[in-house]
């Protein structure tokens, strides 16, 4: 890598240091089409627009920063994951990736159903109008009260996800004089290839209900006995940001192997089964996500050939995407404050931003791209770390990055795929204040979601 001429740039080392990069890449202007909504461009003067606004126009009627979401790209996605499992299939966006209730009309007029995990999630699917019908509701420690609530609205399905919990459903069911219909949540023993937090099939963990050693199939015993509930089918999730099917390939052989037994000990085949989200999105130009369409093909193939061998009739499938749907429509846009090279490492360039509104580097590692948006450069590429305003060392945005070496305060940086697991994640360490979310659509911006101001934090703070 040549050395940077820029008072701004610094002197890299002629090896560089140990990192998750590749070489520089030609073109710092050119963006991948993998990572970045679907409406973003490089206008001819060098600034990028989506759905037809600049982003300097953007940064400047709603501040930095903030989450800029591209709708025609929220609903094509979510879309084409719709169409792609047709009106045999049902798609249940995962409302932790990103709720708000602009989201929630967007999905009802998508025709897509909803899962939530808490009794916010809940409210927010239910005040934004999405059919209780048409709801999931998840948890591995569901209040009672949220149970209560859920019920009460008429969830499609609560998935259960311990022994205590079944009972627990069949008396609040009972006592409100319904039936609810569940699912069981199951793990398989698949490990995904993911960070160890965000895998959930292996065994040694809080969620779901082991099949090894039969837990699996006495919980079905137990949920069958019970007149409060009506179990409809099982469930399983095995892990997050996952590209290689044959996870997948292996929890649906094992869900279906369950349906056989219990079709050969109770009689009774259960209509449906759940097979969870956890597909990967392309984060770096490095990662190769599949189509929705490939996604449907090889999961409803995998179902109907596993029930074939089992002479079961294939049961209604499932899924439950998140990060697929959102993630790739958004990007955080920060502005460029203090820029530190340091000699022979690389340039910390600090943002007003950070781990309060992305804490996926720091919690899992994750790895993002970045670029420069608010005007284009022909300087050459200096190593950086975009860093966030926090008191702390691994408030890390993205961990490597090359950007130009003429960056300066002001400029603005927009960093892709921030979709999902971004603004839901947000927190106010250090009291630093949750962005926005800015909806573009057709040269039309609107909040969705308002930034959080000082007056909220004290209105919380009633010592
Ligand atoms: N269904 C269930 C039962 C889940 O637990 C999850 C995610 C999903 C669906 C949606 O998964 P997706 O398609 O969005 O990957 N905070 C982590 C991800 C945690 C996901 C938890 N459950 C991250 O930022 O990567």
């Amino acid at each position: 890598m040549s050395r940077s001429a820029h008072p701004a740039g610094p002197r890299h080392a002629d090896v560089l240091p140990e990192g998750h990069y590749s070489a520089p890449p030609s073109d710092l202007n050119t963006l991948d089409s993998k990572v970045w909504a679907q409406t973003v461009r490089r206008d001819a003067d060098g600034v990028v627009t989506v759905g037809g606004i600049d982003v300097k126009a953007i940064a400047e009627e709603f501040g930095t920063p903030a989450y800029v979401l591209d709708e025609a790209d929220f609903r094509a996605r979510a879309r084409a994951w719709r169409t792609a499992f047709g009106h045999d299939a049902d798609v249940f966006y995962a409302g932790k990736a990103f709720l708000s209730r602009a989201v929630v009309r967007w999905l009802d007029e998508e025709g897509l159903n909803l899962d939530v995990c808490s009794g916010g999630e809940l409210a927010t699917a239910l005040s934004a109008g999405m059919p209780a019908d048409r709801i999931a509701f998840h948890g591995n420690n569901k209040s009672t009260e949220e149970i209560r609530r859920a019920v009460t609205a008429g969830v499609g399905r609560i998935v259960l996800d311990s022994f205590q919990e079944i009972v627990r459903v069949a008396h609040i069911a009972q006592e409100l004089g319904k039936r609810q219909r569940v699912q069981i949540r199951i793990t398989v023993g698949v490990e995904a290839h993911t960070h160890e937090f965000i895998a959930t099939a292996h065994e040694d963990q809080k969620f779901g209900i082991p099949l090894a050693g039969g837990q699996a199939a006495e919980a079905v015993r137990r949920a069958l006995q019970l007149d409060g509930l009506e179990l409809i089918g099982i469930h399983s999730h095995i892990g997050s940001q996952i590209f290689d099917m044959s996870g997948f390939e292996v929890a649906a052989h094992r869900v279906v192997g369950l349906l056989k037994d219990i079709r050969d000990e109770h009689g009774v085949e259960l209509p449906e089964i759940d097979l969870g989200g956890g597909l990967g999105i392309a984060y770096t130009s490095d990662d190769d996500p599949r189509e929705p369409h490939e996604i449907a093909k090889a999961l409803t193939e995998i179902v109907s050939r596993e029930c074939d061998a089992a002479k079961l009739r294939t049961p209604r499938i499932s899924v439950e995407p998140g990060r697929a749907i959102v993630g790739p429509t958004a990007f955080t846009l920060y502005e460029v404050g203090t820029i530190k090279p340091l000699d022979g490492l690389r340039t910390y360039v600090s943002v007003d931003g950070g781990m309060s509104d992305n804490i996926r580097t720091a919690l899992y590692d994750a790895e993002y791209s970045v670029a420069l948006v608010s005007r284009a450069s022909d300087a050459e590429p200096m190593l950086a770390r975009v860093v966030g305003k926090h008191c702390e060392s691994g408030d890390i945005v993205v961990k490597d990055a090359f950007l130009p070496a003429d960056l300066a305060p002001g400029d603005l940086l927009a960093v892709p795929a921030t979709g999902a697991y971004c603004r839901s994640m947000a927190s106010n360490y250090n009291h630093v204040l949750r962005p926005p979310v800015v909806a573009v659509r057709d040269g039309e911006a609107r909040v969705i979601v308002r930034r959080e101001t000082e007056e909220d934090l004290l209105r919380l703070d009633v010592g």
